[in-house]
């Protein structure tokens, strides 16, 4: 069917409408406004020396020969920002972290020195010319050994490595529960370094005003606000003088919620030099410098019965910080949401041990397209549960339909304390069999497997817990996280709403005026949506972790709902008619039991500020900070068949079946969009990304030559599906979706490889699953071709 088959007519559209995104027009026509593309007039750029070093003593800075090159402006070094008190910020976890350091590097291509020019060319010529005089320190790269005592130390103002110990659970009762069970399976897991691997690398233009004193800075952030509340904390100027806009931003991922030394630097340069300074990262700066993710070290453990019955779960995990604890986290929540790792099962005890390390690498732990390390969570209770049913010779579907919480048993309270909201995890993944054709599938690959032909299924029935807040439990830099609507309607019925969100490529510009216009009737086409300028938006904590629907569009429907009371008092007065009797349908106000003589939204907009009822104030709009009761929890069945080529050890995905729940559905076709997006980044880091270190410290996988991202080529066909559990408490049933794939897709990748491998007595392969990885086990087990 082509898609203009699939959309309603022009007018009305609210929920679950497949409408096409608003803002696709100005995307595909090359009309987005990228901060790269902004340009000021007397504008200057600044490009940074970086480190060569993971670890090393600053003993010289020589910028002589740099300055000395024609349209260099100023060099700044950490020396001078240390005297501004700038040379060291406060990080979103609590922890500090260097902008420009003073007396050593903690990390490959970090910072060093900053140069400021007429143009880039010059701003790049003078990098090269400057010299930096440095001693050799032992870095510390293996999480592990950066915890042993006689460990070099990462930081000069620490003297441990050790970032933090927290833990979760029942220990004694989950001892006790593993030494009464049958069956106790264990496994170590990688879970390796990623970059986002977002389309535009982060930068910012800062704009300073002497004679307002307004310092304006258009920024890469997912998060505006807050970034604007830190910085006027750091630099001292008033909040209502520091104005941040985020403009198109070309894919965030989580990796544009940090703040950057770039950011710092160029808004303190713009002030000192008096003339707007551009940052860009070019994209090999941004891969080896800008926030990291993942990066765990991983012991599960699960105990269960003879017949499958799962007790209990153990997990031990040792966390890569890099140098600076800079994690996208609530603050509360020092590993994120790990603790969801008990996943979809009905588990008694739960135990789990989180152990944060510097290193000499970069900062970040940021949510990758992940609600706080709950992509880890489902990898480790996912393959676990596949372990499991491999060591019991059980199926891994049965085994999960087995341990399921069950539909009746919801709000359901975990073991490591979360109230899921809603879910029906049996009906996903039996229509995710289904439509695979599962038992077929199993049959099949018994024959093959007489034949000596590789051929794997793996299932993957991971739960999410995004939106936050609740404000009581979750705040950034102490600020609650709520989010925010602001909607306006004007005299002519169309209408403005404003945001505390900021979208990077999610659509938000298309599902927030289709849930404005569920509510109050108006045309999608009439209602705009304004995100990411601080002076002009409500005040919101951003756009990551797949809150925005949960959070901000819950603020769009309680606005939106405000704002109907108001109009049904209007409609009540222009019909001389009482307020009860007032029924409002598909955007016309009628007396009850009288259809044909209404008034239209319009109208009463209208009347809203020429005729407003006496007892009323005139205007038409709203505000809402929403603080959720709760998380919303989403879920999905994925299954993935592969076949393995014995000759190459190639893994081939044959077919990846994906049934989504994310309650009720906004766009359908955004969110398949959103899924079959974030299924390729599960797959991307199943088969082909990673960021490594040698044992120096130098990086490998900090170009697109090293670190692979999949491209239409390499990408399989995804098949979707739903099933639709809407959430108990938001106001419109909905649940996040923007990550739910790249959380749930990875345990069924490597459950399925593992799968196709475990006759063989292969238990385990780390991610990235690179073919040699394969090929080399198969040599080993004397089966490769
Ligand atoms: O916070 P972020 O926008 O990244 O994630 P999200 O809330 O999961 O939303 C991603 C996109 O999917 C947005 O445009 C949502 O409005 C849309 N969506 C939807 O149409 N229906 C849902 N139930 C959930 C999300």
């Amino acid at each position: 069917m082509a898609v203009e088959e699939t959309l309603p007519p022009v007018g009305v559209h609210g929920m679950g409408h497949k409408i096409r995104r608003k803002e696709d027009m100005r995307f595909l026509v090359g009309k987005g406004t990228y901060v790269d593309d902004i340009k000021l007039p007397n504008m200057v750029y600044l490009a940074f020396v970086r480190s060569p070093y993971a670890h090393a003593r600053i003993k010289k800075i020589n910028v002589e020969k740099a300055k000395s090159i024609p349209g260099v402006i100023d060099i700044i070094t950490g020396e001078e920002l240390e005297k501004a008190g700038l040379a060291w910020i406060p990080t979103l976890m609590g922890d500090k972290m260097m902008v420009l350091p003073t007396e050593k590097v903690v990390f490959q291509g970090q910072e060093v020195v900053a140069v400021i020019a007429e143009d880039k060319y010059a701003a790049w010529d003078a990098v090269n010319q400057i010299e930096v005089d440095y001693e050799p320190l032992e870095p510390v790269i293996d999480p592990k050994k950066a915890l042993e005592p006689n460990s070099p130390i990462v930081r000069p103002d620490k003297n441990s490595n050790l970032v933090f110990r927290w833990e979760a659970g029942n220990k004694e009762l989950t001892e006790k529960i593993f030494k009464e069970a049958d069956i106790v399976v264990s496994q170590d897991f990688y879970y390796q370094r990623l970059h986002v691997a977002y389309m535009e690398p982060v930068g910012c233009i800062a704009h300073y005003d002497p004679v307002s004193g307004k310092l304006t800075l258009w920024m890469t952030t997912q998060a505006p606000h807050v970034v604007r509340t830190v910085f006027s904390l750091v630099t001292k100027i008033p909040e209502n003088k520091i104005r941040i806009i985020s403009p198109d931003i070309g894919g965030g991922f989580g990796g544009k919620v940090y703040v950057y030394p770039g950011y710092v630097v160029a808004a303190y340069a713009a002030i000192k030099l008096g003339r707007p300074v551009k940052w860009i990262n070019t994209r090999s700066e941004d891969m080896k410098s800008t926030a990291f993710a993942r990066d765990f070290h991983i012991h599960g453990e699960l105990a269960a019965k003879k017949d499958g019955t799962i007790l209990g779960l153990r997990i031990k995990v040792i966390s890569d910080h890099g140098a600076f604890y800079g994690d996208a986290n609530p603050s509360k929540f020092p590993a994120g949401l790990f603790s969801i790792c008990t996943g979809a099962y009905d588990i008694k005890a739960a135990y789990v041990e989180v152990t944060g390390a510097y290193t000499n690498k970069p900062a970040g732990g940021i949510a990758y397209r992940c609600s706080f390390r709950v992509t880890e969570a489902a990898y480790t209770i996912e393959r676990l549960v596949d372990i499991l049913a491999h060591e019991l010779g059980m199926d891994p579907a049965e085994l999960r339909l087995k341990n399921f919480i069950p539909p009746e048993k919801f709000p359901y309270k975990s073991a490591l304390g979360w109230t899921y909201d809603s879910g029906n995890y049996p009906a996903a993944l039996k229509k995710a069999m289904e439509k695979i054709g599962y038992y077929e599938l199993r049959k099949e690959q018994e024959e093959k497997r007489k034949r000596g032909e590789l051929m794997g299924i793996g299932i993957s029935t991971f739960v999410e817990i995004v939106g936050a807040g609740p404000a009581d439990l979750f705040d950034i830099v102490g600020i609650k996280m709520f989010e925010s609507a602001e909607i306006r309607i004007h005299p002519t019925g169309k209408v403005i709403a404003r945001f505390g969100t900021r979208a990077q490529g999610q659509g938000h510009e298309t599902t927030y005026a289709q849930i404005i216009s569920e509510i109050l009737g108006i045309p999608v086409e009439d209602i705009i949506i304004e995100e990411g300028d601080t002076d002009t938006c409500p005040y919101g904590l951003g756009t990551y972790a797949s809150r925005s629907t949960p959070t901000a569009g819950a603020a769009a429907a309680v606005s939106a709902r405000k704002i109907l009371d108001k109009a049904k008092k209007i409609a009540a007065h222009l019909l001389e008619a009482r307020e009860e009797d007032i029924v409002f349908e598909k955007g016309k106000f009628y007396v009850k039991g009288y259809p044909d003589k209404y008034k239209t939204i319009q109208e009463v907009a209208l009347a809203a500020y020429t005729n407003p009822p006496p007892n009323i104030e005139a205007g038409l709009e709203a505000v809402t900070y929403y603080n959720p009761p709760n998380m919303t929890f989403p879920f999905g069945a994925y299954i993935c068949v592969v076949d393995i080529d014995k000759g190459t050890g190639q893994v081939k995905v044959r077919r990846f079946v994906a049934v989504d729940d994310c309650g009720n559905i906004i766009n359908p076709v955004i969110v398949d969009g959103q899924i079959m997006g974030a299924l390729t980044m599960g797959f991307g880091t199943s088969f082909m990304e990673e960021i490594r270190y040698d044992e120096n410290g130098n990086i490998f996988g900090g170009s697109f030559a090293e670190y692979l991202i999949p491209t239409a080529v390499e990408t399989p066909k995804w098949e979707l599906d739903k099933t639709v559990t809407p959430s108990p408490h938001h106001p419109l049933g909905a649940k996040g979706v923007g990550e739910s794939a790249t959380v749930g897709s990875p345990a069924a990748f490597v459950n399925a490889v593992v799968d196709a491998l475990w006759h063989l007595g292969v238990k385990h392969i780390d991610m990235p699953i690179w073919p040699w990885k394969v090929w080399k086990v198969l040599r080993e087990k004397g089966v490769a071709s």
